[in-house]
């Protein structure tokens, strides 16, 4: 289905004695934001790396819009999927927050300058002025959690997907990235969201699915 992740009766686990999911199957809309909430250790952060093709199913099958992962690169699932890392200074890896921001798309061949002033406006609505030339690894980290959305946003994705975006942001960080979630949902983009912040769950979720036990429930 051209407008839906789908998670058909996959089986995953680290190591072969405990599997941290078995016949799991989840559907997951377009065009409509969805929560994923559970425990520490539940497996919300695994099964967004499933469906990103970062790790592989040892059965079943993740199919996004229709096309079935296993048969796409890394390259072509992130140009179809932003993915925010829970631990965002692992997805950084330039010299500047500027470059950080604009080089995959120089790198890809867009307009310079249209991308530089695309990096400004993300600049200026992260509020990430004052280290614009700065090293993103001597971020703080809140600074780079900021970064390593904007960077995402900056690749236009069709969904995102945010793994505790609002994990060391303080509450006006996390009202300005309440808003930026908002237009993009305007603009028809779908989220999967993993939070605990009762608060964005209840602003942003029109779906809200807990992980349990290897299960799915809402
Ligand atoms: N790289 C890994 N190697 C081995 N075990 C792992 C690895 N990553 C996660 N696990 C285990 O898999 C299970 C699910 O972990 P996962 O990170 O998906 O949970 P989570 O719901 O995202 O937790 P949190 O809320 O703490 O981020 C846990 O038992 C965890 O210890
Ligand atoms: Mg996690």
């Amino acid at each position: 289905m051209k407008n839906k992740i789908e998670i058909n009766n996959i089986s995953y686990g680290y190591n072969r004695r405990r599997k941290v999911f078995e016949n799991f199957s989840l559907q997951i809309n377009n065009e409509e934001t969805t929560i994923l909430t559970g425990k520490n250790g539940s497996g919300k952060t695994t099964l967004t790396k499933l469906i990103m093709g970062i790790i592989k199913p040892s059965y079943g099958e993740i199919k996004i819009f229709g096309q079935r992962t296993a048969d796409m690169s890394l390259g072509s699932i992130g140009k179809i999927i932003g993915y925010v890392f829970q631990y965002p200074e692992r997805q950084l890896f330039t010299s500047s927050v500027m470059e950080e921001l604009t080089f995959p798309l120089i790198f890809k061949g867009l307009d310079k300058e249209e991308t530089f002033v695309k990096a400004e406006e993300m600049i200026k609505i992260f509020d990430l002025k004052k280290v614009k030339d700065t090293y993103p690894f001597l971020l703080s980290y809140g600074e780079k959690r900021r970064l390593a959305i904007a960077s995402v946003l900056m690749n236009e994705p069709k969904y995102i997907i945010l793994d505790e975006p609002t994990a060391s942001l303080d509450r006006e960080r996390i009202d300005t990235l309440s808003e930026v979630l908002y237009k993009l949902k305007n603009k028809k983009i779908g989220m999967l969201i993993i939070t605990h912040n009762k608060n964005f769950i209840i602003k942003h979720g029109d779906r809200v699915i807990k992980i349990e036990g290897g299960r799915a429930y809402e």
